[in-house]
């Protein structure tokens, strides 16, 4: 089963999931928009300050072939950090578990500033449980571009499209964001990115979450395993 989200979801948040593979299951949610303002702004304050050294770190531990990935440095805003990791709580306790998520530790954060021919080949997110990426600014005539493919079928368009592939089945998901869209999931969960073709940069953040933990039956804090 392939599918393609076009041209939009509509759910603020809502569980996508293949028929034979639920495990590869994805969130799709959308934090508020003060909160996406206040992480696009604060990307392009770490996009001023990181020096050249700190950006070649990044681009070496990463799968893309994007020449601008910048690290989030939350060290120099903590409320930031801090209500960002509080949705995150928030939306982890509606995708993973039946008990509330008490608290999450953040592995590393980063931001893409993707321009055309730019691309991310299939990857998981070593050292992670669950990964995220969330599109903080996402060109509206990027998500435009698979109109101008030739196909027949809407599951063969790919351009500027965020593709995952269950590591449990032969089944994919296709997907077009939008600004604001943010998805959740398997930190195993295999993905790509394909090249978008026009004069746009897709600014989009992603995060590795190190560990998650619950509150046990026993009424104590228990670290989650996946
Ligand atoms: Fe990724």
């Amino acid at each position: 089963m392939s599918r393609v989200q076009l041209p939009e979801i509509t759910d603020d948040m809502v569980t996508l999931e293949y028929n034979y593979a639920i495990r590869d299951k994805i969130l799709y949610c959308r934090p508020p928009e003060d909160l996406r303002i206040r992480m696009l702004d604060f990307s392009n304050y770490c996009k001023n300050i990181t020096n050249t050294e700190q950006k070649q770190n990044m681009r070496m531990q990463l799968a893309g072939d994007i020449s601008r990935e910048i690290p989030i440095l939350f060290d120099h805003d903590k409320q930031l950090e801090k209500d960002f990791t509080n949705y995150l709580i928030e939306a982890l306790s509606k995708f993973l578990f039946d008990s509330p998520v008490l608290d999450i530790t953040l592995y590393k954060a980063w931001v893409n500033y993707m321009k055309k021919y730019e691309y991310n080949p299939l990857h998981q997110h070593p050292n992670a449980k669950i990964s995220l990426v969330w599109y903080l600014d996402y060109p509206e005539e990027i998500r435009q571009e698979h109109q101008q493919q030739l196909n027949d079928f809407d599951e063969n368009r790919s351009r500027g499209m965020v593709y995952f592939s269950s590591n449990f089945s032969h089944d994919h998901m296709t997907m077009n964001p939008k600004t604001g869209d943010m998805f959740l999931f398997h930190a195993t969960h295999k993905h790509a990115v394909y090249p978008f073709y026009t004069d746009n940069t897709r600014i989009s953040m992603s995060c590795n979450i190190s560990n998650i933990f619950v509150r046990s039956v026993m009424g104590s804090k228990e670290e989650v395993f996946l």
